[in-house]
């Protein structure tokens, strides 16, 4: 089975940098997914998106950071579901924590999953408990919370696939990382709840939080069908890595 790797490039590389960075490193990119068989979603700025269209292929696919909850309509500064579709998406990120530490509810992230169902796109759906949750031992009531729309949608046969990335909010971006028995038994967890829905739902578990070369080798990459990685996902040689690596 390959697995999905996301390049979750945030806002750190500018448009000029971002550019750079896909003349330089597609093809070896490329030669690295082949020996693999993985396939990498690549994620850049909705400002980027067009270009980095340009270099997709069977194994790169592309991906947006987040979409509206909205259609169409007077919602400036948003990005329609659709438009991700026009320009060649095939997923997008929604809920990561840096978009839910902005105020964006559980309700938002699940409209913005049945839009992207709507138009042909897997939405990349983030969970995960923080630090002082995981503290109280509140992990399983966070994702049963963060996922209890979603899985009304499911249940109405609105949503349909989705990749679910558990990202515990207390390892991205440091140097903490969850036991590998950790990660299985969320995912466990994760596959009883998705088991309860009315309706089937395709789905995958992702990882992510603090992936490198090094890390990724402690995750227990057998129940792990891929990763969300950041700071990684920048660095052309610490990616190709971790996709020969997995
Ligand atoms: P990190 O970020 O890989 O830099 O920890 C992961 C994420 O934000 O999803």
């Amino acid at each position: 089975m390959h697995k999905v790797i996301i390049a979750n490039w945030k806002m750190q590389l500018m448009h000029n940098e971002a550019i750079q960075w896909l003349s330089a490193h597609i093809s070896s990119l490329n030669y690295a997914l082949e020996e693999s068989n993985n396939r990498i979603i690549l994620c850049p700025s909705f400002a980027e998106l067009a270009i980095a269209a340009k270099y997709t292929a069977n194994r790169i696919l592309l991906g947006a950071q987040d979409c509206s909850a909205y259609e169409r309509g007077a919602y400036t500064g948003e990005v329609s579901a659709l438009s991700l579709h026009e320009l060649g998406c095939t997923y997008a990120i929604i809920g990561h924590s840096e978009r839910r530490s902005c105020g964006e509810t559980d309700l938002c992230i699940a409209l913005k999953a049945a839009l992207l169902n709507k138009h042909a796109i897997t939405p990349i759906i983030c969970i995960g408990e923080t630090e002082k949750e995981r503290h109280n031992g509140e992990t399983f009531a966070v994702l049963e919370r963060q996922l209890a729309d979603i899985k009304k949608l499911i249940d109405s046969g609105i949503i349909h696939t989705m990749l679910i990335a558990y990202e515990p909010v207390w390892a991205i971006g440091t140097q903490q990382l969850p036991r590998a028995i950790d990660i299985s038994q969320v995912f466990t967890w994760l596959d009883q709840f998705l088991k309860k829905t009315i309706n089937p739902i395709e789905y995958k578990f992702l990882y992510g939080g603090n992936v490198n070369e090094r890390t990724i080798i402690d995750l227990g990459l057998t129940v792990i069908d891929g990763f969300l990685l950041g700071r990684a996902s920048i660095d052309a040689e610490v990616l190709k890595k971790i996709i020969l690596s997995c």
